[in-house]
């Protein structure tokens, strides 16, 4: 027979043991939460961005930005915004040029439509091109933006270039 010293010290070896386990079965879960791919068709992986990069698109998108993205994503998508900490998974840093040049318009375009608990969908809030400049002003935040006059620049810098590399 048991005394009830013993059985409370089985049942505190019990509680340990249970509470351990369900720490694990956290972390573990945590784990998976934080780099679940987001799994995009095919067919909207490859499609390209139909709207052009003006100065006045990315002004209102911009905006659009502010108002809906920034409370999670930060200003300038470092994923530091003043929402972002109640958050788990964490909001991406967009910023992270390698993660970035990993995903093609399309996914960037499928992940602000879709989006992914705790990230809303936008696919009723916002029309198709509002999406498809965000996702300009998404990849802006790795990867300097070429507008049309900043490429027109950047051609005239490497025509004269060209014969300076190349006698
Ligand atoms: C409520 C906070 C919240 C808001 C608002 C929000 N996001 Fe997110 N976003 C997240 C979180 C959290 C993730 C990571 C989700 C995941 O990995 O499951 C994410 C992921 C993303 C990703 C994918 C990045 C990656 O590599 O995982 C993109 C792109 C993105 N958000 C863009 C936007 C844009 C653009 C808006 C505004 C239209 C927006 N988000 C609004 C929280 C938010």
């Amino acid at each position: 027979m048991p005394t009830d010293a013993q059985l409370s010290l089985k049942t505190r070896k019990i509680l340990l043991a249970s509470l351990l386990a369900l720490v694990c079965i956290v972390l573990v879960y945590a784990a998976f939460q934080r780099d679940r791919p987001w799994v995009v068709p095919e067919e909207i992986k490859k499609l390209k961005n139909p709207v052009p990069p003006t100065e006045s698109t990315l002004k209102a998108d911009r905006g659009i930005y502010v108002e809906e993205c920034a409370q999670c994503h930060g200003e300038g998508g470092k994923g530091d915004g003043p929402k972002a900490r109640l958050h788990f998974p964490a909001p991406a840093d967009l910023t992270d040029a390698h993660r970035m040049n990993s995903v093609t318009d399309g996914e960037i375009f499928y992940q602000i439509s879709e989006g992914r608990k705790p990230m809303p969908s936008f696919k009723t809030r916002l029309t198709e091109d509002q999406r498809w400049g965000l996702v300009l002003l998404v990849r802006s935040f790795s990867t300097p933006l070429k507008t049309p006059t900043s490429e027109k620049k950047a051609d005239a810098v490497g025509k004269a270039e060209a014969p300076a590399t190349n006698p």
